[in-house]
């Protein structure tokens, strides 16, 4: 067995990223989802702290799982939670580019390998940037995240902007 991190920004974490966070648990035990967060300009529309709430209530019973935030680079958050790997799912072919030439730049700063797993058929199209924008107007998102996520959503954006 081994501890991955799964770094991303989950902002917020959608039902791709479970299915990502539960393969990584089957292939290699402990699970770090690491909100990666740049604490000089934060941005985005939730704030880390809410982040990681949302994602721990997302992952429930899963014991080998935890959540936290990084400032900084993900190699350092890799480093901090003795990660043996860092876990990437890809979506799309352009996922892959991007995060191929990210693993290269990781594991030529610190020697850090990234694993890829593919996200499941149905949920590869699921991207929290189009979850904000849909929410932001007062769309139903609840089968894209998990509940506790649908439910802030809609509670936060009941009305929808400039109505
Ligand atoms: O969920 P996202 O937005 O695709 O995640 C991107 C993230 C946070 C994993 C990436 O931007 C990142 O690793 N940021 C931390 C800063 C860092 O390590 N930069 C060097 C990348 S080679």
């Amino acid at each position: 067995m081994a501890t991955v991190l799964i770094p991303g920004s989950f902002d917020p974490l959608h039902l791709g990223h479970i299915d990502v966070v539960d393969q990584a648990v089957e292939l290699f035990g402990d699970v770090v989802v690491g909100v990666l967060v740049n604490f000089d300009k934060p941005s985005g529309m939730f704030t880390p702290d809410e982040r990681v709430e949302l994602a721990e209530a997302s992952l429930p019973g899963r014991p080998t799982v935890t959540v936290r935030t990084f400032g900084g680079l993900a190699v350092q958050a890799a480093a901090d939670v003795g990660a043996d790997f860092m876990v990437k799912g890809l979506r799309t072919p352009q996922d892959f580019d991007i995060e191929q030439q990210m693993a290269h730049t990781n594991h030529s700063v610190t020697g850090i390998r990234t694993v890829f797993v593919p996200c499941r058929s149905d949920a590869g199209f699921i991207s929290s940037r189009f979850i904000r924008e849909i929410a932001s107007y007062g769309g139903d998102v609840s089968h894209l995240v998990a509940p506790p996520v649908a439910a802030v959503l809609a509670d936060r954006f009941a009305e929808p902007p400039n109505s």
